[in-house]
């Protein structure tokens, strides 16, 4: 590891164009993803919601990265008919890997409890945090906009499998992702060897995880409970570069684990001992 905890690899992406969501300041997972991809030798464009952009951050890292930025809202087919559009010509030629990390849910920020949802909230979560990660692809798919052997990569949490009760209709948006993932994936991958896949990572602090009610208590719980700690996001970002690279070209439709081993442990001496009577 080098002073940064970042792998030591060498021009793992070298020659390889993408598309990279979500990065909405220093703290965002896409943000370190895009720092690794840019030295590994890869070339990008980034793109985000057009509202997340008037913070401006993002310029500093497309500077830093020296790539364009292209504003798309992921729920709007028009948007992203137009990003892959312009990112294949500012590239010169198909995508090779999409990172989605996206996620919004009205109903928590609003704090509704997840039995006494919004519905028109839980469209809008199901929509921004899943279904677009649908559209991304059947844009893709119909225009033949990504390379054999493409890689696709969205975000997810393990609250798809077991309850975490504040999660709320997150939970259900990243039901829907990992099964997108799947679907797709198959059709993907009979078309144009394209895999799909989904990475499950620990709790971060980021503002879409800072969001959830409690989340630093839940930090420190996930910790304990894992055998290696929780994952960082700079971490992250390197497992998500290894599935953009040729080293896991047969690794499709799966939902990974980079959680420090929280999904295999039932329970943990450390937690364990918050129980032990005094
Ligand atoms: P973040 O808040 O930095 O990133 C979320 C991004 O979604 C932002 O850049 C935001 O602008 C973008 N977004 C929201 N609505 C959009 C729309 N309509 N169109 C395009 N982009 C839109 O937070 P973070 O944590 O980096 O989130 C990235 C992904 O990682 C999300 O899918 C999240 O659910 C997932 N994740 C996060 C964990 C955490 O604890 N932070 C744990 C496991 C997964």
């Amino acid at each position: 590891m080098n002073k940064n905890n970042l792998a030591v690899m060498n021009n793992l992406l070298k020659g390889k164009r993408g598309i990279i969501f979500g990065a909405l300041n220093d703290m965002s997972i896409a943000w370190k993803v895009a720092e690794q991809a840019h030295e590994q030798g890869a070339e990008f464009v980034l793109t985000n919601a057009p509202i997340a952009m008037r913070m401006g951050e993002i310029n500093k890292l497309a500077e830093k990265c020296n790539a364009e930025v292209i504003p798309a809202d992921a729920t709007s087919v028009e948007d992203l008919t137009n990003l892959f559009e312009k990112a294949t010509e500012i590239l010169g030629g198909k995508i090779d890997f999409v990172l989605h990390s996206i996620g919004m849910s009205p109903n928590v920020r609003k704090g509704k409890h997840y039995t006494n949802i919004n519905y028109n909230f839980l469209q809008q979560t199901l929509d921004v945090s899943a279904i677009s990660l649908h559209k991304t692809l059947a844009v893709a798919y119909e225009k033949d906009y990504i390379n054999d052997w493409g890689s696709v990569v969205a975000l997810t949490y393990i609250a798809a499998q077991r309850v975490f009760p504040d999660y709320n209709d997150m939970a259900d948006a990243k039901s829907l992702l990992e099964s997108i993932t799947r679907s797709f994936g198959y059709h993907y991958g009979v078309k144009r060897n394209v895999r799909i896949n989904t990475i499950s990572q620990s709790p971060t602090m980021t503002t879409a995880g800072s969001g959830v009610k409690g989340f630093s208590e839940f930090l420190s719980y996930s910790d304990q409970m894992s055998p290696l700690g929780n994952a960082p996001a700079v971490d992250c970002a390197n497992y998500v570069i290894s599935m953009f690279s040729d080293m896991t070209k047969y690794v499709t439709m799966q939902n990974l684990f980079h959680d420090g081993g929280f999904s295999n442990t039932g329970v943990s001496e450390k937690v364990i001992a918050n129980f032990e009577q005094k």
